[in-house]
């Protein structure tokens, strides 16, 4: 059996968490490897935390193409090579449409800075302060057609303090989302290696 999952990265920005992740697949324990890291928008911090580690970092960019499904057909392109069994939206700012998301059946996840199902979208943290919520998240999930709505795998909670404003939230949050999102993957790895197996 495989012992190790390829995965892609999809970002669009600074890539704190591509980073957590690129820090656990260090660890040879960890089942995981980074095969590739795409982003759609050019140059970002994120592309260049994925080369010093000596991960391939593409750009595909959806300003090229005028329809969606264009986009994607050119995303699936570059991700061909890598032949990856696992896809990870971190900070992947693109909604994925059906004729994407087919191709990869339970096989695409997502790091959402909220206890879904609550706060889908953007702005989790200042609408979570605005309805006085005492405790705030982050949530690692399936991807699915509709936003941030797939199956829940893993969430962590922070507390929300008195003097919290979004920044100090997210902060917080984001730190629990560094340790969450390898942890995701070290969890549903076993089946998916397995599952792998079978369909070989
Ligand atoms: C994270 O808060 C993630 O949960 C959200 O977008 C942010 C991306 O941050 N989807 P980074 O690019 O991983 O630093």
């Amino acid at each position: 059996m495989k012992d190790k999952l390829a995965i892609a990265v999809l970002i669009s920005g600074r890539g704190s968490n591509l980073q957590a992740l690129i820090d656990a697949a260090n660890h040879n324990d960890f089942p995981a490897r980074i095969s590739v890291v795409i982003s759609n928008v050019p140059e970002v911090f994120g592309l260049e935390r994925a080369r010093k580690a000596g991960i391939p970092a593409l750009v595909v960019n959806h300003k090229d193409f005028s329809t969606r499904a264009a986009f994607e057909d050119a995303l699936m392109l570059a991700l061909r090579p890598y032949s990856v069994d696992l896809i990870c939206l971190a900070g992947f700012m693109r909604i994925l449409t059906p004729h994407f998301i087919q191709h990869w059946p339970q096989r695409i996840v997502n790091i959402h800075p909220s206890l879904l199902p609550l706060y889908k979208g953007t702005d989790t943290h200042a609408r979570a302060l605005a309805d006085g919520q005492r405790e705030a998240g982050c949530t690692v999930h399936y991807v699915v057609p509709e936003v941030d709505s797939g199956a829940l795998i893993v969430q962590a909670r922070v507390p929300i303090l008195p003097d919290d404003t979004p920044q100090t939230l997210a902060d917080r949050v984001l730190a629990q989302e560094h340790i969450l999102y390898p942890q995701a993957i070290a969890q549903i790895a076993p089946g998916l290696l397995k599952a792998l197996e079978v369909r070989r």
